[in-house]
């Protein structure tokens, strides 16, 4: 699948149509809503963050319709508003699906099993980075980073943690959102529509029964430093959800135990290039050796 330029929300230098209006009854309701968003700022333009969530929330991307709507209400150009929705990744530009399915395909994930879980959904999805399967459940693409690379690999839907994959449970995990099954995040609220989420990172509660209780914490690999620090014994190795413990009951198929089908990405050997002859893989020198 390939997008014009047009399409990513780019210009060419040709000039464009005003962006559409929203229906009136849609526009009087995010007002209502930008409004109340507004007021926790003792500067209005410091709502622009959360209002481009709320817009997005409304159509599930950044529209233009969405960016003169953020203008209108900050007093803003919709230059300034235009950049910084391109600016953040959080922001899409085009229409995607229900879940946005993100490979964490940074360093340490790569060599972990990022690559060969982003290489393994684009073949079992058929799409590739950035693209919507046929049934719009399914938007994947790769992303950079997220800060817990003590769990990798990690992929994120709707900006939830999956710890630990391997290729075999990212595949189990998009057929399972694709067939409407529930789905719980190793960390954190169970899943709820991209939409939905924007709503939630516009600021407003989070409205599921239940879903804040569940919210996630840190998880046991992320706190050996704190509990060293305190001076407590820190357990010997932490990988979640592989060593099993009160806080490893599977509570999903994709966050089953490892068999022997299925092992943990931490056991599974890894695909990985050959060492440099001249530098050759093995126990490195103590210092002053
Ligand atoms: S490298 Fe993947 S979370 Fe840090």
């Amino acid at each position: 699948m390939t997008t014009s330029s047009s399409e990513r929300g780019v210009s060419l230098g040709m000039p464009q149509l005003p962006a559409p209006a929203y229906p009136d009854d849609v526009r009087a309701r995010l007002e209502t809503d930008a409004r109340e968003v507004i007021a926790r700022y003792p500067d209005s333009r410091s709502a622009l963050l959360p209002l481009l969530h709320l817009v997005q929330s409304e159509e599930g991307h950044v529209t233009r319709t969405g960016m003169q709507f953020c203008a209108d209400m900050l007093d803003l150009t919709t230059a300034e508003v235009t950049a910084v929705a391109t600016f953040y990744t959080m922001y899409r530009r085009r229409p995607s699906g229900d879940y946005q399915v993100g490979v964490c395909t940074n360093t340490l994930c790569a060599v972990m099993g990022g690559d060969a879980i982003f290489e393994t959904l684009q073949e079992h999805l058929g799409v590739g980075n950035g693209e919507t399967t046929d049934d719009g459940k399914v938007t994947l693409e790769h992303i950079e980073c997220n800060a817990a690379c003590d769990f990798a690999p990690v992929v994120m839907v709707n900006w939830e943690f999956f710890d630990n994959q391997t290729p075999g449970s990212a595949k189990r995990l998009v057929d399972d959102l694709r067939e409407g099954q529930p789905v719980q995040p190793t960390r954190g609220a169970r899943l709820c529509t991209f939409k939905e989420t924007a709503r939630i990172l516009a600021g407003f509660p989070d409205e599921r029964p239940g879903a804040v209780e569940e919210g996630g914490s840190a998880g046991p690999a992320s706190l050996v430093g704190l509990r060293l620090a305190r001076g407590e014994t820190a357990p010997a190795r932490v990988v979640h959800p592989r060593d099993g413990g009160p806080h490893d009951e599977p509570q999903h198929p994709a966050h089953r135990p490892p068999t022997a089908e299925h092992p943990s990405s931490h056991d599974a050997p890894q695909q990985t290039s050959a060492s440099d002859p001249a530098h050759p893989a093995g126990p490195a020198a103590e210092e002053g050796e």
